[in-house]
């Protein structure tokens, strides 16, 4: 797939490490025989007859063998150095559409993209997350239009800036999908992305809170703002506090107004606050027996008992609303469906 590699890597292997400084720029047919032949060749003398000829041709031999991998070398340097579609300009023209004008190459975007990948905070254990690797096909059909949703993302941002909200169950696949487009994003548009877990980030930023001087770390918040497109993974994963509502108030509302994208995933079905009171009944009713079967399950997670706007506001579901596309991913834990099909 990647034919060249980019030139900043090759200047870092330096000049032709086995050469002379000078022999990359010299033609091998320019060179003299002789100085060729001391450059490269250290004929010795023939041990019985002192003769540096050699006899039998061996030492013509050896020459030609010489000349060809000087050759090979040079060829090879070329052709890893000179990226094809660009020749080296570092732009090429915009594809399908040449007479619009160039965009940048390829080879740049790789260049780039090793750097950008990096500082795009991905957690190690998410690291392989690629929208390639993403099933959508036979038994995972279900999830075919979350993976459209994903891909017309990537084709259409930044003329597109609507982010996703992607919501379903556990292991439904939300987080793979949203770390498959933030690096389909950098490594095939070199745009800015950044991750964060949500619980992460709200504890960060209260760690960094400095007291004296009654503010958060400025340093900490800016890319959380100014990135061009933030991952917030889990979003409402810790229970909510005023504290905790006015600071994704204030993130999520600076990125609307600075017309910023955001991907979002969640567990908490898309509600208003209080839909599925119902399944939270603290008290037990004298008669009923069985408590936690009528309180749901002690064990049963928060997002089965709570909605989304009771955990971010029902004033910031509305504008999560104007600024994602909703995309449901309903269906069974993958980690459960491949470990039956491993075992099967
Ligand atoms: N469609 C899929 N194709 C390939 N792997 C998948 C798919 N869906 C999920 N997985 C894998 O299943 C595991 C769980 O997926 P992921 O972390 O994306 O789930 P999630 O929906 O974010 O779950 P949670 O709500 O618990 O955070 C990961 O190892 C992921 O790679
Ligand atoms: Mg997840
Ligand atoms: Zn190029």
């Amino acid at each position: 797939m990647f034919a060249h590699q980019p030139a900043r890597k090759l200047d870092a292997l330096g000049p032709t490490n086995n050469f002379p400084p000078y022999a990359g720029n010299v033609k091998e047919k320019h060179l003299p025989v002789a100085l060729f032949d001391t450059l490269f060749l250290h004929r010795t003398r023939h041990l019985s007859t002192g003769c540096a000829q050699m006899g039998n041709g061996f030492g013509l031999r050896r020459r030609w063998v010489r000349v060809q991998s000087l050759t090979t070398h040079l060829t090879m340097k070329t052709a890893v150095e000179v990226c094809p579609l660009c020749a080296g300009s570092g732009w090429k023209p915009v594809p399908g559409a040449p007479e619009v004008g160039v965009t940048r190459c390829d080879c740049q975007l790789r260049a780039r993209g090793g750097a950008m990948i990096a500082a795009a905070r991905i957690p190690k254990r998410y690291e392989h997350y690629d929208l390639w690797n993403f099933d959508y096909e036979g038994q995972f059909s279900y999830l075919e239009h979350a993976r459209l949703a994903a891909d017309q993302f990537v084709r259409e941002y930044p003329v597109r800036k609507t982010g996703l909200l992607l919501i379903g169950g556990a292991g439904t696949g939300k987080t793979h999908l949203a770390v498959g487009i933030a690096k389909a994003l950098i490594q095939e548009k070199g745009i800015e992305c950044v991750f964060y877990d949500y619980a992460d980030l709200l504890k960060q930023i209260q760690d960094s809170y400095n007291p004296s001087v009654q503010a958060t770390e400025l340093g900490l918040l800016r890319p959380v703002f100014e990135t061009a497109v933030l991952v917030l993974d889990d979003l409402g994963s810790v229970r909510p506090t005023e504290w905790r509502w006015d600071t994704v108030r204030l993130i999520l509302n600076t990125r609307y107004n600075d017309r910023r994208t955001t991907i979002i995933t969640t567990n908490f079905p898309d509600d208003p606050p209080g839909a599925l009171a119902g399944k939270r009944k603290k008290k037990p009713d004298s008669n009923v027996q069985n408590y936690s079967e009528l309180n749901n399950e002690p064990d049963q997670p928060e997002w089965s008992k709570y909605t989304l706007g009771d955990r971010i506001t029902e004033t910031m579901r509305s504008r999560l609303h104007e600024m994602c596309r909703i995309v449901k991913m309903d269906g069974p834990d993958y980690r459960q469906t491949s470990k039956r099909a491993g075992s099967g």
